[in-house]
């Protein structure tokens, strides 16, 4: 009995410890906010507007709240770090880890939805018909992503969605989750639903993945 009671107390003393670190390592301090703000103002806003809201055929929302829900804090990172070759996303390996990360807090300081990307980054890939994919993408995504999924440079509204530098760094749940129930405030709609732009079925949207997955091979 003794014993038992010991070793709950040794539980709950353990998950308070815990709970407080990661709470911690979760928390930017105001001058690592202070900071990220400073960055994004000075090397982000030209394209990416003030307060991160983004322009159509410009830069994208990066204060999105469907963005930031899904978005691994890894992808922001890397996608900072890397830019995306062949669009007007440079890279900015120059301001290093900490100037990087400083900016993804300052972002997540605006999240106004529960941060998910750990739960949609551990969904299953994706299967289905890449020419089933490719019909439904021709038809409804190529407007504003490009027939070639290159975006702006096809003058859509919608970014690169077709090339290795967005595809490289998103799970096939994040693809998933930004087509079902797209991005608020934006010109990227659900496709979904009775209210979506169309109201694709589970396997067509699985069918549009594994044709994006299959064209950024070539
Ligand atoms: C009416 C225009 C429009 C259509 C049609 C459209 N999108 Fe989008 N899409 C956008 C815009 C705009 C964004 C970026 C949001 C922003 O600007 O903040 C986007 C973003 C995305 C993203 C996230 C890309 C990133 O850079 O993070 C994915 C994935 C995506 N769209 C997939 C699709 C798919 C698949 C279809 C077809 C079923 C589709 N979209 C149809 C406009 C569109
Ligand atoms: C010269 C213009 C420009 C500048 C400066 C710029 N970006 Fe971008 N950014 C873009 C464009 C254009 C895209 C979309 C690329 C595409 O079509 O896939 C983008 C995409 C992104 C994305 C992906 C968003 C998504 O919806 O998937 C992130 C994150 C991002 N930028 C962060 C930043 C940060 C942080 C800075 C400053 C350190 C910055 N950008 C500076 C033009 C810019």
């Amino acid at each position: 009995m003794k014993t038992k009671t010991r070793i709950s107390f040794g539980l709950a003393v353990l998950s308070v410890i815990g709970l407080s670190f990661s709470a911690h390592a979760a928390s930017p301090t105001k001058a690592e906010l202070k900071n990220g703000k400073a960055q994004f103002v000075e090397n982000c806003a030209v394209c990416h507007q003030e307060d991160a809201i983004g322009k159509a055929g410009v830069a994208p929302s990066l204060t999105n709240p469907e963005l930031l829900s899904i978005a691994s804090d890894k992808f922001f990172m890397s996608t900072i770090r890397d830019g995306r070759e062949d669009t007007g996303m440079p890279p900015f390996a120059h301001l290093g880890r900490k100037g990087v990360r400083d900016i993804v807090s300052f972002l997540r300081s605006k999240a106004t939805l529960p941060n998910r990307s750990a739960e949609i980054d551990a969904q299953p890939d994706a299967h289905g018909d890449p020419r089933l994919g490719q019909q439904w993408y021709t038809y409804i995504c190529s407007t504003c992503h490009g027939s070639d999924g290159n975006g702006y440079e096809s003058e859509g509204a919608g970014t690169a969605i077709g090339l290795p530098g967005f595809l490289d760094k998103v799970s096939d749940g994040f693809i998933r989750e930004t087509i079902k129930i797209g991005r608020s405030n934006t010109r990227m709609l659900s496709f979904q639903g009775p209210a979506g732009l169309a109201n694709l079925t589970d396997q067509e949207v699985e069918d549009i993945i594994v044709y994006l997955r299959q064209q950024a091979k070539k």
